[in-house]
């Protein structure tokens, strides 16, 4: 009954920490008492602590640390997620998932959400690690029928909202090394962006947007992560509602992608991305054709290709590949 259960969280979280009587949720949702005591002993049973206070009722005390569907489902009810949301315990890829669904017609936008991807995947064909569970991996499936050149500046933008949200909402501010990572406050990556679209004559049809957002404090990254690899919960040095997290970010990236889709973005980009981006005014090498480009950046154009002087004192616009800092090799 997973509707139900989702308006018995709703009314625990609505009363924020107070208790709330067996009687009202009864009566408020239109089932038995019993009805109601069954369904907190199954939400129990899978994590969610609730406590009985002698004629006050229930307080909901713990809830579980991963990802939890119904959970979720009751955060996003509060918070008018419009969009719908579909969860895997575990999927090969978000992303792979998501254009799968598209290629079969189902209607966009919506989300896929796993709890872990057996082959999460990252730009230029590597891996995401995703075996941990409590973290985030999404995927926004979208069909916007736009000019593909429309979208240069669209994962920047994205990420940007990103840093935005969390800094707004947990106070703590990462840092986008573009052209899509996100790092931790001591420069280690906690986020990856992957956007994936297929191009329909000449518009784009089907577009994908992927986060891997690394939450959880218990990471079991692989040896060659290890050192470069963080999560939010690390950064903060706090435990993290994942659900209450992921549902906040599901709207946030929704509400950024509508403001892209209407050229809403344009004035907070400007404004807002020398205060995440780390590049500027570092010197960097990017493979450029296969050829590595050395320079001096000096912040990133108007559709998101960025700007880099090079020793010889020439100006070069680069609008994609893999940076790496000279403080990195
Ligand atoms: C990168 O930094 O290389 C991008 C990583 C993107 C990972 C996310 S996790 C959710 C979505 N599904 C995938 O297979 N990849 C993206």
């Amino acid at each position: 009954m997973p509707a139900l259960d989702s308006s018995i969280i709703c009314t625990f979280l609505e009363a924020g920490g107070q208790p709330v009587s067996g009687d009202r949720l009864a009566k408020d949702l239109g089932v038995s008492r019993v009805a109601i005591w069954g369904r907190l002993e199954k939400l129990r049973a899978a994590g969610f602590v609730f406590t009985a206070s002698p004629r006050k009722g229930y307080i909901l005390k713990e809830v579980p640390g991963v990802l939890h569907p119904t959970l979720l489902d009751a955060h996003c009810r509060r918070l008018k997620v419009s969009l719908p949301v579909e969860y895997f315990e575990s999927v090969d890829s978000t992303n792979s998932e998501a254009e799968r669904q598209l290629a079969n017609g189902k209607e966009a936008p919506f989300i896929i959400l796993a709890q872990s991807q057996t082959a999460g995947r990252g730009r230029l064909g590597r891996k995401w690690h995703s075996s941990d569970k409590g973290n985030i991996y999404l995927s926004l499936a979208l069909r916007p029928f736009i000019l593909p050149e429309r979208l240069k500046p669209f994962t920047l933008w994205m990420g940007l909202a990103l840093c935005r949200y969390i800094d707004d909402n947990l106070g703590i501010k990462l840092g986008l090394k573009w052209p899509n990572d996100i790092l931790s406050p001591d420069g280690k990556k906690i986020a990856g962006i992957l956007t994936e679209a297929r191009l329909d004559a000449d518009s784009v049809r089907d577009l994908i947007f992927g986060l891997g957002l690394n939450i959880s404090p218990q990471q079991d990254f692989p040896s060659e992560l290890k050192t470069i690899a963080s999560s939010l919960a690390h950064a903060t040095g706090d435990q993290l509602d994942v659900n209450s997290l992921t549902a906040g970010i599901i709207k946030n990236i929704f509400n950024s992608w509508e403001e892209f889709k209407e050229n809403a973005w344009v004035d907070s980009f400007k404004k807002d991305w020398p205060r995440y981006d780390i590049l500027t005014g570092k010197v960097v090498t990017i493979q450029l054709r296969g050829e590595p480009v050395t320079g001096l950046v000096e912040g990133i154009d108007e559709v998101g290709s960025l700007k880099i002087k090079t020793s010889d004192g020439k100006s070069v616009l680069i609008s994609s590949g893999e940076v790496t800092l000279s403080s990195e090799r």
